[in-house]
């Protein structure tokens, strides 16, 4: 009998030493910027940097300048709704894509003019808020069900109401949620231009945590038949085309082994892992070689037959590298073992059981790792922020940097147990 080859658990690539040096070093390079901040806030705390912010909101924008005539930014609100995040990316440009009334009620405070109103079961209230400043309000519509309620709301108000239409990228599974399937585009629009309160002007597709931009290059392939089969006149009418968010960071995914396909394999079979002895990462392409790709299938399949702007609403690819959580640790239990001041409610799930993000000792820092359990002060033992840190040792009292959590962190944060860490904007 032939034995198959035993799972080859490194099938995940290991994350480069030398990158992951660069990226620690970065970070001890502002030591002093983040500790000074200390001196009149007490950890736990979240730092959002806005310069970061507002340097990252340039480079999405200049990328897809290059290669697209005419294109729309919009925020989104999901990823980090904490309101300074938003105004600053008001500032640099960008319009606000909300999924929900408070959110719409957020960018609407925060004086947004243009704003995109995404998301699927939006309530009669929100569609009313929206119908309401319809001035600043595009709203995505989800389903036919919305149509028909938001045609009542704007007939009700003798008003009209701009609006564009989700289509799901995905008919199977739990993404078909989202939007109406493109085979019925043509039926939508149909049944949109019987309404005289809806002025339909564009559609909307997103596909989530793309390292590479080969699903959306699929869909636009799709769109771009779809788009070709419909009558001259529904072509005309579209004004926009939204392609969603859904970038991942240039630095890829960083895991932890229980992360990884084989980690979560052998996690199943009960297997023990030995965590923090190495990280790995899936690779994602820079938002220049997005641009590119894109910029290329949406001119030849979406802009030959319908000339119209193009609009993005990036969230994660803004803000993650723009918010940091700074923690001290309280108590040495072990020479491997220590609790944090905060726990990881401050970020609302278990991340750092699967993702790997580096444990900074500003107090004593050196480009070195060590393993040590770095773990919350939660009743829960799944309060982990990681298994190793980076420093010449630790103890009570050390401050500890983690860096780079700016997305779906602050706006996941759960009240329990503990406070929630305090935002300072530097
Ligand atoms: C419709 C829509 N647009 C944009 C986003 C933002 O995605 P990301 O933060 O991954 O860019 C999401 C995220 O779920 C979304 O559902």
């Amino acid at each position: 009998m032939i034995h198959p080859e035993p799972p080859n658990r490194h099938t995940t690539p290991l994350l480069p030493q030398e990158e992951l040096r660069a990226f620690v070093q970065h970070y001890l390079s502002n030591r002093q910027r983040y500790l000074e901040v200390l001196t009149a806030h007490p950890a736990p705390l979240y730092i959002l940097e806005s310069d970061v912010l507002t340097e990252r909101a340039g480079q999405f924008q200049h990328a897809f300048r290059q290669h697209l005539p005419e294109v729309g930014f919009y925020y989104a609100m999901k990823s980090n709704n904490h309101p300074t995040v938003a105004a600053t990316l008001l500032a640099a440009g960008f319009g606000l894509d909300v999924s929900s009334g408070l959110e719409l009620e957020m960018a609407l405070s925060l004086g947004a003019q243009d704003i995109v109103f995404s998301g699927p079961g939006k309530t009669r209230a929100e569609l009313e808020l929206a119908c309401a400043h319809r001035q600043r309000v595009t709203v995505l519509m989800d389903s036919f069900g919305e149509l028909e309620r938001l045609a009542a709301i704007a007939a009700r108000h003798d008003t009209q109401v701009r609006t564009g239409v989700r289509l799901t990228t995905n008919p199977n599974g739990l993404w078909r949620k989202f939007g109406i399937v493109p085979a019925d585009l043509g039926r939508f629009l149909a049944t949109a231009a019987s309404h005289p309160g809806i002025v339909m002007h564009g559609l909307q597709f997103h596909t989530s945590w793309n390292l590479t931009p080969a699903a959306q290059i699929d869909f636009i392939r799709t769109l771009g038949v779809i788009l070709a089969s419909l009558p001259q006149a529904y072509r005309e009418q579209l004004k926009f085309i939204d392609i969603g968010g859904g970038y991942w960071p240039p630095q890829g995914d960083w895991l932890q082994e229980a992360g990884t396909p084989a980690g979560m394999a052998q996690k199943a079979m009960g297997h023990a892992l030995a965590p923090g002895q190495s990280h790995y990462r899936l690779p994602a392409l820079p938002i220049a070689n997005f641009a590119s790709q894109l910029g290329e299938a949406i001119r030849e399949h979406l802009l030959a037959v319908v000339p119209c702007r193009i609009c993005f609403e990036p969230g994660r690819w803004l803000c993650n590298d723009a918010m940091h959580l700074l923690l001290s640790v309280v108590d040495k239990k072990q020479p491997d073992l220590v609790i944090t001041d905060a726990g990881t409610n401050a970020v609302g799930w278990e991340r750092f059981e699967s993702d790997y993000f580096p444990v900074i000792n500003l107090s004593r820092p050196a480009l070195e790792e060590r393993v040590c359990d770095i773990l919350g002060a939660l009743c829960t033992p799944h309060d982990v922020w990681g298994y190793n840190y980076w420093g010449q040792a630790i103890e009570p009292g050390d401050i500890l940097l983690i860096p780079t959590q700016g997305a779906y962190t602050y706006s996941l944060r759960q009240q329990f147990i503990k406070p929630l860490p305090e935002v300072v904007v530097i």
